[in-house]
């Protein structure tokens, strides 16, 4: 018997639930026919890291054939003592995206439902759906995820609750109490991950990135990054703060060597460097009040945020549109992110003074 033509064989098959995903399309990173740009549009930090973490990772380089420490002991302890933490309850990772894929691996079935806010940060969506799970959406109040809402949306098919405090991509935030509120409300069995990837950006005393709240409760996670206003964001180096019982699951599925040695060079020098931190706190806070308000005379709705970015909703703004504003700033060499699903908002970086100066110029110029 002859053999079948190659495209008439079965080929393998993926999984259901990967067909069902659509592949992550990143911001953009250039424009045609504009050498210089200025790329507001992925919340990273236009300053950089500091000095300290670019020297830790080129002092690596003359040890690139050893294999990175496994048990990252020096990066969970530097993390530990800057943020006054249990070492033990560190785990690092290759972005905190890598984190959230191993909680979601290890703590969601086929069928299970997670609640995400309305705007979530769109690798939760996708790392829910590859594990087959239903996503159950908690209404929003200007932007800011409705507690009363989410907590009437627990079934006893809820297995897990994620929220980015501050959210990405709206910039709101949920106070320490609003925070309790939600653990408070939730059964003991379904895990509630706070991920505080702009924690370090938060200047309100109300805000807490839950961390205290892992100490007291065994289904509660906090996740981390050095990608924002460490500026570490090409060396991939996230974290969480875990109860025990959860580090005990994802030290399990985690690949020995997760996180490379030059990242956590860098992430040791950075984490130590809070005075480079804190200026960049500082700027971006300023730069928040006055973007907020010169905006807001433009007569554009900016949606106030607790991050590094902020959201302009063109909804009500007549004669205006977000994809509009974007093509404008695009003119003048500025990269927004429109974010998707057909709403009417464009969320852009605080970068830079002269960046933030040359948005506000160009919003200026679209508006009137
Ligand atoms: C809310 C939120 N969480 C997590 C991440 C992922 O960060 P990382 O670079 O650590 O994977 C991002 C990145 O944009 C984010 O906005």
């Amino acid at each position: 018997m002859s053999a079948k033509p190659e495209n008439l064989k079965p080929h393998p098959q993926a999984r259901k639930e990967i067909l069902d995903i659509a592949p992550y399309v990143q911001g953009k990173s250039s424009l045609p026919g504009k050498e210089e740009i200025i790329k507001l549009s992925s919340n990273e930090s236009s300053f950089g890291p500091s000095p300290a973490a670019i020297d830790a990772y080129q002092s690596c380089a003359s040890t690139l054939h050893r294999y990175p420490d496994g048990s990252q002991f020096a990066l969970r302890q530097a993390i530990a003592e800057v943020y006054q933490l249990d070492e033990n309850k560190i785990i690092c990772g290759n972005g905190s995206d890598e984190i959230l894929d191993l909680i979601y691996r290890s703590y969601l079935s086929s069928g299970d439902e997670i609640i995400l806010s309305t705007n979530h940060f769109v690798m939760c969506a996708l790392y829910a759906k590859i594990q087959g799970a239903k996503l159950v959406l908690a209404e929003e109040d200007s932007f800011k995820t409705r507690v009363d809402d989410l907590l009437s949306k627990v079934t006893d098919r809820t297995r897990m609750v994620t929220l980015a405090n501050p959210n990405n991509p709206t910039g709101t935030y949920l106070s320490k109490s609003e925070i309790r509120e939600i653990q408070a409300g939730l059964p003991s069995h379904v895990l509630l991950v706070l991920d505080g990837a702009y924690a370090e950006y938060v200047t309100h005393e109300d805000y807490d990135s839950g961390t205290s709240l892992v100490d007291d409760f065994e289904n509660v996670v906090v996740t981390r990054t050095f990608s924002k206003i460490y500026g570490l964001s090409a060396l991939r180096i996230g974290w969480a703060y875990c109860p025990d019982n959860i580090i005990n699951i994802l030290q399990r599925i985690r690949s020995p060597f997760n996180a490379n040695q030059p990242s956590m060079a860098a992430a040791i020098a950075a984490v130590k460097d809070q005075a480079y931190i804190e200026k960049i706190r500082e700027h971006t806070a300023r730069w928040l009040l006055r973007i907020e308000e010169d905006l807001k005379s433009l007569g554009l709705d900016v949606i106030p945020s607790a991050s590094n970015f902020y959201l302009l909703n063109f909804e009500n703004c007549t004669g205006k549109s977000a994809q509009d504003a974007a093509s404008h700033l695009e003119s003048r060499g500025i990269i927004p992110r429109p974010v998707g699903g057909g709403a009417e908002v464009l969320r852009i970086t605080v970068g830079l003074d002269s960046e933030n100066e040359a948005v506000l110029t160009a919003l200026s110029e679209y508006m009137n």
